[in-house]
């Protein structure tokens, strides 16, 4: 077993490297709380520069000791030959699955409790029964292996008995402890669900998306979170598997030392998962203890509410009897205990008919076909369009007029057709099916001719600002939330402006009398100073969001801002010859010309100066500059609304300083920053102690990081 006092607080390792092996167990103990209280905690207690200091050390020991590099070693997360194929695992304790509650309605989990009463023998004057609630993570399940304290094996679920091993894959997930952190049995096996958050999964798809641009080959795009993060568990590669951001939730036990060998006497559920939070491994905050049927009812309805908002994708609810002596009593059903039960959510995908396809013109003159789709109620909305994204994709798909096909909505994602449902041919003669979708030779909007260019998967309009849709497309490009942000201003408006003329160029826009506003249809007096207010609100910017909103092909956020924060300013990005381009992570020839070819173009040049002299600014830095990480280490917590920036503006400007921004207060923040009407965040920092700061004093300490200190 492993003492405990050597992971709990580890103490500063010593600095002289005189025993290199005691040194290295030193670095090893101390980068794995660092770890601990980055991943799980999200409550890093030194700045990722010290942490990358010692990690160094520690490679560089490891390397010349290659006889005491040890699997749980934190260098040992990434890397590892890709394997042929993944070896099976026979699960110690089988992985049950869990019985789902048919009623998705929140009776059903006054079922769920009416059952257990009764198998429990229990009257209507008996006490309520204890259950512990937890959210139903979309993922994969995973069982962890740990040995002595030690990560030893991670295997999927597979059929049950026998899942796969993916120990490799799973070592990369910083979340999954490679090592205990407190005193732990000598067999110990967790369970729970690896999942992708919805912000990861965007991401990822986004570089599929610009990667898939570029031309590289055998690359695609993932469905949802789930396929995705099914992916990157069983991917070959662990290189590759590192770089698809995967969490993990810790809901249960495998195999565990019995109590009479030295291993825990867990009495509740609830009890078994705080052990294993302070064993390291993260344990959601949504699990709460619930008693009798009114509470897993309120539970139901209350998460349900939130689950659009949540971070990753949810099917439902899991419902658990909390006292372990109650859960042996009810037992099993097959393979299914008595004592749990899924309570699912009306869900994220849903079957309909496709009524037509249309195609659409976007920004950048790409022509994209959309199904027009029976309504149908899907993630909480009535969907009436999906997007089929390319000729390619709609083809691939085989997606036809009159098909019935999955469509999926999760979150504020867009609606999508995920796959067509093959006609049945039950009768021998299955209903001829519609044609084959092919792309129009003209651009529905403007006729201009549509093209697509040698290994382009899109098709284009060659209208270009000609074509009224591509100047509404840029308009609300330059306008959205996470480009320079122009509050209300959406595409009814849009179509309005550029329909009566109002607009045609982006500096246009900036340049809007009150009186032709109020003229517009449904535009009352109001709503046009709202609009001309917000439109002065968006002069303040960053230089990401500026370039980002500028609509240059293939400049995707991530790329803006690896540009700002490359050049430092707009005119260092539009002057730097196509190899200077070239040398910024991210940006290879195609990016690198078309950045070119945009600012190479006087029209283009003459917008930019026309924003400019419409009064829009950025703050600058100085050219090359690399990532002043003037901030690292300090976690800011953000609420509230702020008089000149948005929350994620404060945040990139935060970030950009090293800093990192976290949801929640606890003693490791280092500041607070509050605006107008900041709720239960202000007063939990107030009685922790933590600095509240208001935004003023937020951009002193961006400007200079002593000042405020
Ligand atoms: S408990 C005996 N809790 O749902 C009970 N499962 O079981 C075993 N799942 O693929 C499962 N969130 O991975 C449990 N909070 C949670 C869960 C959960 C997601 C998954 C699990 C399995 C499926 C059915």
């Amino acid at each position: 077993m492993i003492s405990m006092d050597l992971f709990a607080d580890a103490p500063e390792p010593a600095p002289s490297a005189e025993d290199p092996h005691a040194r290295m167990l030193a670095l090893r103990a101390q980068l794995h709380t660092w770890a601990h209280q980055y991943y799980v905690q999200d409550a890093p207690s030194v700045p990722d520069a010290e942490y990358d200091r010692l990690f160094q050390e520690l490679v560089a020991l490891e390397a010349a000791h290659p006889q005491w590099v040890s699997a749980d070693s934190p260098t040992q997360r990434v890397g590892g030959k890709p394997l042929e194929q993944f070896a099976p695992v026979r699960h110690a304790v089988p992985m049950l699955s869990i019985r789902t509650e048919t009623d998705t309605q929140a009776s059903g989990a006054a079922q769920f409790d009416a059952r257990v009463r009764k198998e429990l023998g229990l009257g209507e004057g008996d006490a309520a029964v204890q259950y512990v609630a937890e959210p139903k993570f979309d993922g994969l399940a995973l069982n962890l292996r740990y040995e002595h304290g030690v990560l030893v094996q991670a295997a999927t679920r597979g059929d049950g008995e026998t899942g796969e091993d993916v120990t490799q894959n799973i070592r990369t997930i910083g979340q999954v402890p490679l090592r205990l952190l407190a005193s732990a049995p000598s067999v110990l096996e967790v369970r729970g669900e690896v999942y992708m958050r919805r912000d990861a999964f965007e991401a990822l798809n986004e570089r599929q998306r610009e990667r898939i641009a570029q031309g590289h080959k055998g690359e695609k795009t993932f469905v949802n979170p789930r396929n995705a993060a099914a992916g990157a568990v069983r991917q070959l590669d662990p290189a590759i598997a590192g770089q698809r951001p995967l969490s993990f939730y810790a809901y249960g036990v495998g195999e565990v030392t019995a109590p009479e060998q030295g291993g825990p006497a867990f009495g509740t559920h609830y009890d078994l998962l705080q052990t294993l939070k302070a064993w390291g491994f993260p344990v959601s905050s949504l699990v709460e203890l619930a008693c009798g049927a009114t509470e897993l009812v309120a539970y139901h309805t209350r998460i349900g509410a939130q689950r659009d908002a949540l971070p990753f994708d949810i099917d439902g609810v899991v419902y658990k009897v909390n006292h372990l002596n109650l859960q042996r009593q009810l037992g099993f059903v097959t393979r299914e205990p008595r004592w749990a039960v899924a309570h699912k959510y009306p869900a994220q995908e849903q079957l309909t008919a496709v009524l037509g396809i249309d195609v659409q013109v976007g920004r950048t003159g790409k022509l994209t076909p959309v199904a027009k789709l029976a309504p149908v109620f899907v993630g909480g909305v009535t969907v009436t369009n999906a997007t089929l994204h390319n000729e390619d994709e709609a083809r691939r798909k085989d997606v036809r007029v009159g098909d019935t096909v999955v469509v999926r909505r999760a979150g504020d994602v867009i609606p999508e057709v995920v796959s067509v449902v093959p006609p049945s041919s039950d009768d021998g003669h299955a209903a001829p099916r519609g044609e084959v979708f092919t792309m129009p030779a003209t651009c529905p909007v403007c006729g201009s001719a549509a093209v697509r260019e040698e290994g382009e998967a899109d098709y284009r309009c060659s209208g270009g600002l000609y074509c009224s849709a591509q100047r509404k497309q840029a308009v609300l490009h330059f306008a959205q939330r996470r480009a320079v942000e122009v509050e209300g201003l959406g595409d009814k408006l849009v179509d309005q402006l550029v329909d009566a003329g109002l607009v045609t160029t982006l500096p246009d826009l900036y340049r809007l009398p009150l009186e032709s506003l109020s003229a517009l249809e449904r535009m009352a007096e109001k709503s046009a100073q709202n609009l001309l207010a917000a439109l002065e609100h968006s002069k303040q910017t960053t230089l990401p969001r500026f370039v980002f909103g500028l609509g240059i092909r293939h400049v995707g956020e991530a790329t803006a801002k690896a540009l700002a924060r490359h050049f430092g300013t707009l005119d260092a990005i539009m002057n730097a010859a196509l190899e200077d381009l070239q040398a910024v992570p991210d940006v290879g020839p195609v990016v690198g010309l078309s950045l070119r070819t945009f600012f190479d173009q006087e029209h283009n040049r003459e917008v930019v100066r026309q924003l400019r002299a419409c009064g829009l600014t950025w703050p600058e830095g100085p050219a090359a500059a690399p990532l002043k990480r003037t901030l690292a280490g300090k976690t800011f917590v953000l609420t509230g609304t702020f008089p000149t920036l948005s929350r994620e503006q404060a945040k990139e400007m935060l970030e950009a300083c090293g800093a990192k921004v976290a949801g929640s207060v606890s003693k490791k923040t280092d500041y607070v920053v509050a605006g107008a009407e900041a709720g239960s965040k202000l007063t939990k920092a107030q009685e922790l102690g933590v600095p509240v700061i208001d935004e003023a004093a937020m951009q002193a300490l961006l400007a200079d990081p002593e000042d405020g200190a």
